[in-house]
């Protein structure tokens, strides 16, 4: 069984859709909007950053799940320059992006280690290793992915449970549709392929993660070569 967050988002959505028409288990969670149509029909509510519900979906869903895979895909970003922020819109950066992943692992893992299997796969981004302006909160609740699956992947591969990040660069789908064009423009100068990814890459990089028991504890870059 999948199970996929932020499917109202650009990726999120690519994501579920195209796992839905390959006939994958698959269970959505969003967050304000209830998505319509057919294939979202047994799709479920949920605010990440809150724990009580967090572990409340997990009891829900995990009666009639094995081999699980979490793809976390939910996440928000900030954008203002450190001297300027303000402290409320940072930490629920960090509150969403890290502690809201960290709690849909947590509630997980005990089910993944009783079945002797699990797959978590988080989207991180390239932002976690390069500077980039205004970024400071975003990098750092990604950045912080990075420290936890390594002690996560650790704790759990002798029980079959790998855990890994993809630092995306920048995607035709989702929040690079929040970036002014004129940066746009910039951004692509810097990637080797003068172009914003297809979200299929990110699609077959999660199946290779599937498919790939002995990768666990690591970032898989997927950037189109960017500088
Ligand atoms: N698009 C890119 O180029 C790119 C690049 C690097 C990394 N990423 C990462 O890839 C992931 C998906 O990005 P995207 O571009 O698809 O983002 P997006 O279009 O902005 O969608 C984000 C999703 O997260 C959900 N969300 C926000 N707060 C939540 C909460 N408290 N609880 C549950 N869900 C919540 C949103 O739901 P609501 O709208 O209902 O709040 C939405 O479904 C993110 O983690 C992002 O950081 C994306």
């Amino acid at each position: 069984m999948i199970i996929i967050t932020g499917i109202t988002g650009g990726i999120g959505n690519y994501l579920f859709n195209a796992f839905f028409r390959e006939g994958e288990n698959i269970i959505g969670t969003y967050h304000i909007n209830k998505p319509e149509g057919e294939q979202y029909k047994n799709c479920l509510q949920l605010d990440i950053t809150n724990n009580e519900e967090v572990e409340a979906f997990v009891k829900r869903v995990t009666p009639q799940s094995e081999k699980i895979t979490l793809i976390n895909c939910a996440g928000i970003s900030y954008n203002s320059f450190a001297h300027k922020s303000n402290v409320d819109e940072w930490a629920n950066v960090i509150n969403v992006n890290l502690n809201g992943t960290f709690y849909l692992v947590r509630a997980l893992l005990p089910i993944m280690r009783e079945q002797n299997f699990g797959r978590i796969i988080n989207l991180s981004s390239i932002v976690a290793q390069t500077g980039v302006l205004g970024t400071s909160a975003y990098a750092a609740s990604k950045a912080g992915l990075n420290g936890m699956i390594k002690s996560i992947a650790l704790e759990n591969a002798q029980k079959s449970i790998t855990i890994n990040n993809i630092n995306l660069g920048y995607f035709k789908v989702g929040m690079i549709n929040t970036v002014p064009q004129e940066l746009q423009e910039k951004i692509k100068s810097k990637i080797a392929f003068n172009e914003f990814g297809d979200p299929k890459n990110i699609l077959n990089t999660i199946q290779y993660i599937r498919e790939t028991e002995y990768l666990t504890g690591t970032c898989i870059d997927l950037n189109g070569g960017m500088v």
